[in-house]
């Protein structure tokens, strides 16, 4: 009988033991605060807030009346997504209030607009600079002519900012995107809303340099985040006289197109022409008839 008992005795002897050593106190667990634009949550800022009043200017309402004729008046939330991206182009980025104003336009629940604003990453739920740089380091253009690497490396020690991150002027902000599809004219980067390709690291530090001259000339408005370039921005990329970049001894310093920084004509091959090189047939070649 005592060897039978013998087990359960030795357990609750030694019950009070382990009950004495286990903590009582349970952890408290809560998610990381931190501030980044691929969060997918909103946090109240000083500049982002829903107490922070938005309304589209007149333009904008007229936009808004013209892309809603091209839905069905019960489908009007199909809209989404262009009435989001209007929003942000007038107040320079998606903020709370942007959200919920659409939300409002369309009749749908504030929370399917935050759904979408905050899948599609070219929603910018943070502020911008007046210059959204966005470099490619997807495969291709990590392979492609010098590679994505030394841009990005050329943009963090001109700029002294991290992928990320916005400069102290409010200028530039730089992030580093997936493949924007102009793999061919590798490595690329994506300014506002213009491509810029086959950079190498001394014509991408050239470019931010005009860039920054033609703000700073004063022909330029400082319409932070719009998405595109101004008015007057692209009187710089004409040459045109009014807001044309001067540089530091005076001489206009326009800012270079879109497009390719090597010289060549869309993706054309670096190698001329290789291919095609013969004059086209025209139908006599094969109707002797004609
Ligand atoms: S990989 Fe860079 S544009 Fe496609």
């Amino acid at each position: 009988m005592a060897t039978k008992l013998a087990p359960q005795l030795l357990r609750s002897s030694f019950q009070p033991l382990r009950l004495a050593s286990r903590s009582q106190c349970r952890s408290f667990n809560a998610s990381a605060r931190s501030s980044s634009d691929a969060l997918q949550v909103h946090r109240d800022t000083p500049v982002n807030n829903a107490k922070i009043p938005f309304k589209f200017n007149d333009q904008n309402n007229k936009l808004i009346d013209e892309i809603l004729k091209r839905y069905p008046p019960q489908y009007k939330k199909a809209a989404v997504m262009p009435i989001l991206d209007l929003g942000q182009r007038q107040h320079g980025f998606t903020s709370l209030s942007v959200m919920n104003e659409v939300a409002r336009i369309l009749e749908m629940p504030p929370m399917r607009v935050y759904e979408v604003a905050t899948f599609y990453t070219m929603y910018n739920r943070s502020p911008v600079g007046k210059y959204h740089l966005q470099v490619c380091t997807t495969t291709p253009c990590q392979l492609g002519g010098c590679g994505s690497d030394k841009i990005v490396k050329a943009i963090e020690d001109h700029l002294g900012i991290k992928p990320g991150h916005t400069t102290k002027d409010d200028l530039f902000t730089f992030v580093e995107v997936e493949c924007l599809g102009a793999c061919v004219n590798a490595p690329m980067v994506q300014i506002n809303d213009d491509f810029y390709e086959d950079l190498t690291p001394e014509s991408t530090v050239a470019l931010l340099d005009s860039l920054a001259e033609s703000a700073k000339a004063g022909g330029t408005s400082h319409e932070v985040g719009t998405g595109h370039l101004t008015g007057e921005d692209k009187n710089v990329k004409s040459g045109k006289e009014v807001g044309t970049a001067k540089s530091k001894v005076g001489v206009p310093k326009p800012v270079p197109a879109p497009g390719p920084m090597s010289g060549r004509k869309t993706c054309e091959n670096s190698a001329g022409l290789t291919n095609l090189t013969s004059p086209m047939w025209g139908p006599e070649v094969f109707r002797k008839d004609l």
